[in-house]
C-alpha cells in the first residue's frame, strides 16, 4: 500500500512499555513514504530514548513544553497543526485521562488539544487499569469525540499477567493508519504503473546509446499516483533521482528490461509510459571494450527495441483500463502525437515540445497538450510536479465508479 506516500505524522509517546514497538512502527510509515515527527513525553522516555526517536524519524524529538529554543522554532501549535494524523502509542491510561479532560500541562498533551487533525491511540497498560471503568469511560468519551483508535489485544503482559491491554502491533497499527489515509484517497485500491527516465543501450561495456531524459516528469507523476492512493509501480531507467517516496520503484538500464518489469508488474489499472525510450539498439553488443584497431571506425548496427506503450496498450487479458503515453515533438507537435495516438492504441497522449529552447528535457517546466479520441486540451505551461498533480486528477476521474443510477431515474 502507497496511501503514506507524503503523508506527515505526529507521532505522540506516552509512557509504556510496548514504547519500544513504537519504533518499529516509524520504521514501516517511512518505508511507505511517510514523515514522522515525534513528542516523547516524560513517561515515554523512561523507555525509548530521543536518539533511538531522532534516528528512525530523521526529524528533531520534541518533548518540552517550555523549552526556549523549541517553542521559538516550532512552537506547540504549529507542531500539532503540522501533521495529517496524530498518532499516541503507546497511550497510555494517564494519557487518556488527560485527553478525556482536556488537560494540557505538558507538550504532548497540550499538542493533543491544539490540534484540528484527527487522532489516533493505541492504547497499551496492564489489564485492570484497562478494564476499569475510569479509563473504559475515557475511552468512551474520546470515541464520541471521534477519536480512533486500534487494539489494545488480548495477551501476555509484560508485568506477568495476561488480559487486553496489550498495545496492537506495529503492523496494525500501521493497517490503521493507511485506512485511515486510504479511505478518502480516490486511487485507492488501484494499481498504477509509471515509466520513467531513458533508457541505456549497451554497445559494449562502457559505451551505450541514450538521451537526455532526466526522469523528473515520469518520477513526479509516480508520486502524485501514490499520493492519490494507488499502489504504484515505477519502472525507471537511469536517472540521477532518488525513489519516490511510497513507491515502489524498479531500476532498469535497457528497453528489454524495461519492457520485462512492465509486462511482471501487471495487472494494473493504470499506465503511463513516460520513460524516453530508446527506438534502437546496438544489434550485437561487444562482450568486451572496442579497442581502436586501425584508423576506420566500426560500424554500428542497429535494431529496433520493443515500443512499451504499444505493447501495454495490445488489447488482451492484461491491458491496463486505461493507458497514457508521452509525445516528445520537436515540430507539429499536436498532428504528430495524435498520429502516434492511433498508432499506439494507447487512450492518452500528452504531447509536449522538446525542441532545443523549450526547455523541456531536464527542465522543471513542461507544456502539455492531452489528446484523447475527443479532441486536444492544451494545458498552460507549469511545473513538472503540477502537470503530475493535474494528470493524477484527470487519470482518478477516469477510473473513478460511475455514480449509481438512481431508482427513481430508471425508467421501467
Ligand atoms: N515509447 C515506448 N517504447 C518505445 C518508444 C516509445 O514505450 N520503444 C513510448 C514513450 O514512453 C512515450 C511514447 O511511446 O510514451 C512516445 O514516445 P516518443 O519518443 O515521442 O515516440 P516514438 O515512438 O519514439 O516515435 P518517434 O521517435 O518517431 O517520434
Amino acid at each position: 500500500m502507497s496511501s503514506l506516500a507524503g503523508k506527515r505524522i505526529l507521532l505522540i509517546i506516552s509512557g509504556g512499555i510496548a514504547a519500544y514497538k513504537t519504533l518499529e512502527t516509524i520504521r514501516r510509515v517511512r518505508e511507505r513514504g511517510g514523515a514522522v515527527r515525534c513528542i516523547l513525553t516524560k513517561g515515554g522516555a523512561q523507555f525509548v530514548t530521543p536518539l533511538s526517536l531522532a534516528a528512525l524519524s530523521e526529524d528533531k524529538v520534541y518533548g518540552d513544553l517550555f523549552s526556549l529554543t523549541d517553542e521559538s522554532e516550532m512552537g506547540h501549535i504549529r507542531l500539532s497543526r503540522e501533521a495529517d494524523l496524530a498518532v499516541v502509542a503507546p497511550a497510555s491510561a494517564d494519557i487518556l485521562a488527560k485527553m478525556a479532560q482536556g488537560r494540557a500541562d505538558d507538550l504532548a498533551t497540550a499538542a493533543l488539544l491544539a490540534t484540528d487533525k484527527p487522532v489516533l491511540v493505541a492504547p497499551a497498560m496492564n489489564s485492570r487499569m484497562w478494564e476499569h471503568a475510569a479509563t473504559q469511560e475515557n475511552m468512551a468519551v474520546l470515541k464520541a469525540r471521534g477519536i480512533l483508535s486500534v487494539g489494545p489485544n488480548e495477551g501476555d503482559m509484560a508485568c506477568g499477567e495476561f488480559g487486553f491491554g496489550r498495545m496492537a502491533e506495529p503492523e496494525e497499527i500501521l493497517g490503521a493508519i493507511e485506512a485511515f489515509f486510504g479511505r478518502d484517497a480516490p486511487l485507492a485500491g488501484r494499481h498504477a504503473l509509471v515509466t520513467s527516465g531513458p533508457t541505456f543501450e549497451a554497445i559494449d561495456p562502457v559505451r551505450f546509446i541514450g538521451n537526455r531524459s532526466s526522469g523528473r516528469q515520469g518520477h513526479a507523476i509516480a508520486l502524485a499516483l501514490a499520493r492519490l492512493g494507488a499502489r504504484t509501480t515505477l519502472v525507471s531507467g537511469p536517472t540521477g533521482l532518488s525513489d519516490p517516496a511510497g513507491v515502489e520503484t524498479h531500476r532498469v538500464e535497457s528497453a528489454q528490461e524495461m519492457l520485462a518489469a512492465c509486462e511482471a508488474a501487471l495487472p494494473c489499472d493504470v499506465a503511463v509510459c513516460a520513460a524516453a525510450v530508446s527506438d534502437w539498439r546496438a544489434k550485437e553488443p561487444h562482450s568486451r571494450k572496442m579497442k581502436k584497431n586501425g584508423k576506420t571506425p566500426p560500424e554500428l548496427v542497429l535494431t529496433a527495441n520493443p515500443d512499451i506503450l504499444a505493447c501495454l496498450s495490445a488489447t488482451g487479458n492484461t491491458r491496463p483500463r486505461l493507458v497514457v503515453g508521452f509525445a516528445a515533438e520537436t515540430e507539429k507537435v499536436v498532428e504528430h502525437a495524435q498520429a502516434k495516438l492511433a498508432k499506439k492504441g494507447c487512450d492518452w497522449i500528452l504531447a509536449n515540445d522538446v525542441s532545443q529552447g523549450s526547455g523541456t528535457f531536464g527542465g522543471a517546466q513542461n507544456t502539455i497538450h492531452l489528446i484523447d479520441a475527443h479532441g486536444v486540451d492544451s494545458w498552460p505551461r507549469m511545473s513538472k510536479d503540477d502537470v503530475a498533480a493535474k494528470l493524477g486528477a484527470r487519470i482518478a476521474k477516469a477510473l473513478a465508479p460511475a455514480p449509481a443510477v438512481k431508482s427513481e431515474n430508471l425508467k421501467s
